[in-house]
């Protein structure tokens, strides 16, 4: 990841590794994750896992990641809002879900090719990897909740509805296309083609718009844009034990990198002038307003939900950085028959 710092397409925006957290700065050459539903027996492996590495590796950092949940048990991340729901499917059976929840504006149906790739380490069939981009995101809860409040007071919006403008989604994980109040959940059954086309209810730099326009990107078709997805596995830290450092264990898994999480955050994230046909127009969008890294970037924002016009109807506001890159590094998941064979 420390080497992907210029690409041609476009700038990342990362701090440089000088300034990340001393045990990333060096090379990484491995994660090892481990999971559990108790504590206890976390801590137990995580033991046999340091001990059985003592003399063969050093162990550079352990990070504690920990499931933030809300009182209806969604998960959520920790500025407060549901995270986790999105995410392309690949089996039948959570297909089948999603279908019986009534999900049908959008397809969240995914081939295996996104996220797995041939394992070049073993020559048993059938033996598929990933690649895993991790990054440790620093939150500034306070920060983020001041900027809201600011961001409320400049619209003359209740903040919620401001959150829900920096997100794309209400704390409950109501979509903000749909409605500028919260209520219906975490539903995932929406586009931005109906009635949000020109971005006055779910602003272009929303977070989750920046991330997946959902069928309404101006410089990719459909079927390319939806190569780009990425499967999201994060995990909350500072949770327990409760620490002032706190933020997302930012983990996700593709076939190619280059083409899924480094597009994603430069292309579109990092990238103020993105949508590109918008600033033709005069709109152009600044950065995702969640995790874009850009300095200078205000966003322009809706007057009025769902009733801004065109230009005029936009107030500018720089919605600060309360997401910071503490470190991470690219990896390579090997296939479950290498990992039996080593
Ligand atoms: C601390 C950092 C981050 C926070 C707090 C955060 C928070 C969220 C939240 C609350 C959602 C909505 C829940 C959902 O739709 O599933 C979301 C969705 C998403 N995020 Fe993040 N995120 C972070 C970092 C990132 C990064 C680094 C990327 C990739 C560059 C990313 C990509 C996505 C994508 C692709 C979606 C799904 C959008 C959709 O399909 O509608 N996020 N994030």
């Amino acid at each position: 990841m420390k080497h992907r710092t210029f690409s041609l397409i476009a700038r990342n925006r990362d701090p440089h590794p000088a300034d990340w957290e001393a045990p990333y700065q060096g090379e990484v050459h491995a994660l090892v994750s481990l999971s559990h539903d108790s504590e206890g027996t976390l801590e137990v492996k995580t033991r046999e896992v340091s001990d059985g590495l003592h003399g063969i590796a050093e162990i550079l950092a352990v990070e504690h990641g920990t499931a933030l949940r809300n009182p209806k048990g969604d998960p959520i991340e920790h500025f407060g809002y549901v995270d986790a729901r999105s995410q392309p499917l690949f089996l039948k059976g959570d297909l089948a879900a999603e279908k019986e929840a009534g999900v049908d504006a959008w397809d969240p149906s995914a081939p295996l090719g996104l996220v797995l790739i041939d394992d070049p380490f073993t020559n048993e069939e059938d033996s598929f990897g990933s690649f895993l981009v991790f990054r440790k995101l620093e939150q500034d809860v306070a920060g983020f909740a001041a900027g809201v409040q600011a961001l409320a007071a400049s619209l003359g919006i209740d903040e919620p509805l401001a959150g829900a403008l920096v997100v794309g989604r209400f704390k409950d994980g109501t979509p903000v296309t749909q409605r500028p109040w919260d209520g219906l959940g975490p539903v995932n059954n929406f586009t931005y083609r109906a009635q949000d086309r020109i971005g006055n209810r779910c602003p272009f730099h929303a977070h989750i718009r920046k991330a997946n326009q959902r069928g309404e990107n101006p410089l990719l078709s459909d079927a390319e844009e939806r190569t780009r997805r990425i499967v999201r596995r994060g995990i909350p830290y500072g949770v327990r034990p409760p620490s002032p450092d706190k933020g997302l264990l930012f983990m996700c898994f593709q076939s190619d990198i280059g083409r899924q999480f480094e597009f994603i955050q430069r292309s579109w994230v990092d990238n103020p002038n993105f949508p590109e046909f918008r600033l033709v127009s005069g709109l152009n969008t600044g950065d995702d307003a969640l995790i874009g890294q850009h300095p200078r970037a205000a966003q322009k924002w809706p007057r009025q939900w769902g009733k801004s016009g065109r230009v005029l109807g936009r107030r500018r506001f720089n919605f600060g950085d309360y997401v910071h890159l503490r470190g991470g590094e690219y990896f390579f998941t090997p296939s479950l028959s290498f990992l039996k064979n080593v």
